[in-house]
């Protein structure tokens, strides 16, 4: 049965089904800020295992992995390289700067992503007027940048690069699985061209909290102090950690479907005049797509969609972003297209703009 809401805002809306309930509902537990959580320690060697890594740490949330991450790799007064969309300089409410002292040097690449030309364009000397750079991010897939993936030889090419300036490299793999779906690489391949990678499991792989962070056992054990100092070390996580757990096993290659989903929407809204969108630029499970000014604001737009049970997050004044993820299915999406093209032919955003419109 179609469910009442098609929620497309974010893959973080998930919830978690009878199975991965029943795994948080037996899982065994410890206190896990003295190391005794079982389940905890079992997801975070699990992870270490799976990306090649010495050791992981598990976190609440991914803005909380990667600022660790930022905290165990830079000193207060260094700089970090990003590019100019990325989640961490942008959406982690000036994390770098309040928890480590670290300034973003944010660079304009492409689709969210960089390659080394661009980094070494950015890049300034040792000089005692700036910032010692200590640290690349990257983010793979990415978000704002429309949920595009590198290629592993962009990877490659970044870590030898950074290598060569003395640079650290941190991924936010926030949805890492749906890039190595897509790409078909292993998360370890991509893992081995950074130093540490941050996953969240509360996005594509549908558990309700949780992120766990991996790289050396130096690194990991500074991160855990920065879990630690802001107010993240755990105790009873065996539950949401087991979820994890499940994750891992049920929701990793299904991934596949919400990809086929967002290409089918994308193509699908492709043909509604007023739509604009190049289909073939969908890798992952995120659509961005504009709609032309004269039909409407992107906010009346998402309005007018809430109406008909459609959720999606206009975020720019004429551009809309759809999240497809294990809770919406094939008919969700045909639901959602259908839906969109009533909204854009029906005219009813442009009586919303003349009443004064909500944008
Ligand atoms: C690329 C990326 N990194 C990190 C995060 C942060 O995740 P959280 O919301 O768990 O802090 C997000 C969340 O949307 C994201 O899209």
């Amino acid at each position: 049965m179609a469910s009442a809401i098609v929620e497309l805002r974010s893959d973080t809306f998930t919830m978690p089904g009878p199975g991965m309930r029943r795994a948080m509902a037996e899982a065994v537990c410890g206190d896990d800020m003295v190391g005794e959580d079982p389940t905890v320690n079992a997801l975070e060697a699990r992870m270490a295992d799976l990306l090649g890594k010495e050791a992981a740490v598990f976190a609440c949330s991914g803005s909380q992995s990667n600022q660790m991450a930022v905290w165990s790799h830079c000193r207060s007064g260094d700089e970090l390289l990003i590019e100019e969309t990325g989640h961490i300089a942008n959406y982690e409410g000036g994390g770098p700067a309040v928890l480590s002292g670290v300034s973003c040097r944010k660079i304009r690449g492409e689709r969210g992503g960089l390659n080394t030309a661009l980094l070494n364009a950015a890049l300034r000397p040792p000089n005692q007027h700036f910032s010692p750079t200590r640290l690349v991010c990257l983010e793979n897939s990415t978000n704002i940048g429309g949920g595009a993936t590198y290629v592993l030889e962009q990877l490659k090419a970044i870590r030898t690069w950074a290598d060569e300036k003395q640079l650290l490299v941190h991924i936010d793999g926030a949805r890492l699985f749906n890039a190595c779906i897509a790409r078909g690489y292993s998360a370890r391949e991509v893992a081995a061209q950074a130093d540490t990678v941050s996953i969240c499991f509360s996005k594509g792989l549908g558990c309700p909290m949780g992120s766990v962070l991996v790289g050396s056992r130096e690194t990991i054990s500074r991160a855990r102090r920065a879990r630690k100092v802001f107010g993240g070390a755990l105790r009873q996580a065996g539950f949401p950690a087991a979820a994890c757990l499940y994750a891992l096993d049920h929701h990793i290659n299904r991934l596949a479907e919400d990809h086929a989903n967002a290409r089918f929407f994308a193509e699908q809204i492709a043909q509604i005049p007023g739509v604009k969108i190049a289909p073939h630029e969908v890798e992952t499970n995120l659509v961005f797509f504009e709609i032309d000014s004269h039909i409407g604001p992107g906010a009346a737009i998402a309005a007018a969609l809430k109406e008909r049970g459609i959720n999606l997050y206009a975020i720019a004044p004429q551009r809309l972003r759809a999240c497809f993820h294990l809770d919406v299915d094939r008919a969700g999406a045909e639901r959602a297209v259908v839906g969109l093209r009533e909204v854009v032919q029906s005219g009813a955003c442009v009586a919303g703009i003349h009443a004064g419109g909500n944008y």
